[in-house]
């Protein structure tokens, strides 16, 4: 589990929306840390992030003009079962983004949201304690993130290229807490079996991957997630493969 550091002083402008309490700040840490220290049904929006993390340790870009929030959800029970939670929050961050008219965003296993092959979003799960995770998402909205990373150039894409007009953060952010609070009741009442075929819909086709297990590569055509969420590689030799979420380190599309 990931120790967060310790609170900061709380200046937050607290609001009620789809469920949630939310708390809002001009600038914190990185808003999974924030949220690492409330309870389920509560959500953190930082207008900059001066440590906003990407998964596998990396700096996440948090530019002013980017949608920066974590929620807090419960998850308690059998741990496999929300091993899917970055499949559902992924669903539920494309059908936010679909209310504003973006029908062409696609997933890309497990949880980038892509336009083409410009990356629009991205989510970080983190697990502070155990019956509790901080669904973290990072949406480039209006923000120029290659202006701060050049490496961003040609392969990160924002919503102000792509849709007119442009929704607000609070418009945003109540979107898409409102899609977490609806997936996570499917969730619990009906299971992932039930978003299972909304979330296979969404991988914009059959791209051919490279996947990096632990001490292998396989190759093949990435054929979506069976019903526990497992990854289906078809290989080369037509064999169709079933890997649990764990063994997968990284996809890459080729
Ligand atoms: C990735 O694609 O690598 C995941 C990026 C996740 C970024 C978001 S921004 C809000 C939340 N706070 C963080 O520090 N990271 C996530």
């Amino acid at each position: 589990m990931n120790l967060p550091p310790p609170a900061p002083a709380d200046s937050a402008k607290v609001s009620y929306l789809a469920g949630w309490k939310l708390k809002e700040y001009a600038e914190v840490d990185s808003t999974n840390f924030v949220a690492s220290r409330l309870p389920a049904w509560q959500a953190v929006r930082a207008d900059t992030q001066t440590a906003g993390r990407g998964r596998f340790q990396r700096k996440w870009v948090s530019d002013a003009g980017g949608l920066w929030l974590s929620a807090v959800v419960p998850t308690p029970g059998d741990r496999e079962f929300w091993q899917t939670l970055p499949l559902v929050a992924g669903l539920a961050v494309l059908e936010a983004l679909k209310s504003f008219g973006l029908n062409h965003a696609r997933l890309r296993w497990p949880n980038d949201i892509m336009v083409g092959h410009k990356k629009l979003a991205g989510l970080l799960l983190d697990m502070f304690s155990p019956e509790l995770a901080v669904i973290g998402l990072g949406v480039n909205v209006s923000n120029q993130p290659a202006d701060h990373d050049p490496a961003l150039q040609g392969t990160a894409t924002r919503l102000a290229d792509l849709i007119n007009p442009v929704p607000s953060l609070t418009e945003l952010t109540e979107a898409v807490l409102f899609q977490l609070q609806k997936k996570m009741e499917i969730m619990v009442t009906r299971g992932f079996r039930t978003l299972q075929p909304r979330i296979n819909a969404r991988w914009g086709g059959t791209p051919r991957v490279v996947v990096d297990l632990d001490a292998e590569k396989r190759e093949g055509i990435f054929a979506g997630v069976d019903d526990e969420g497992r990854l289906l590689l078809r290989e080369d030799s037509g064999n169709l493969a079933t890997l649990a979420v764990h063994q997968v380190k990284l996809l890459r599309e080729v």
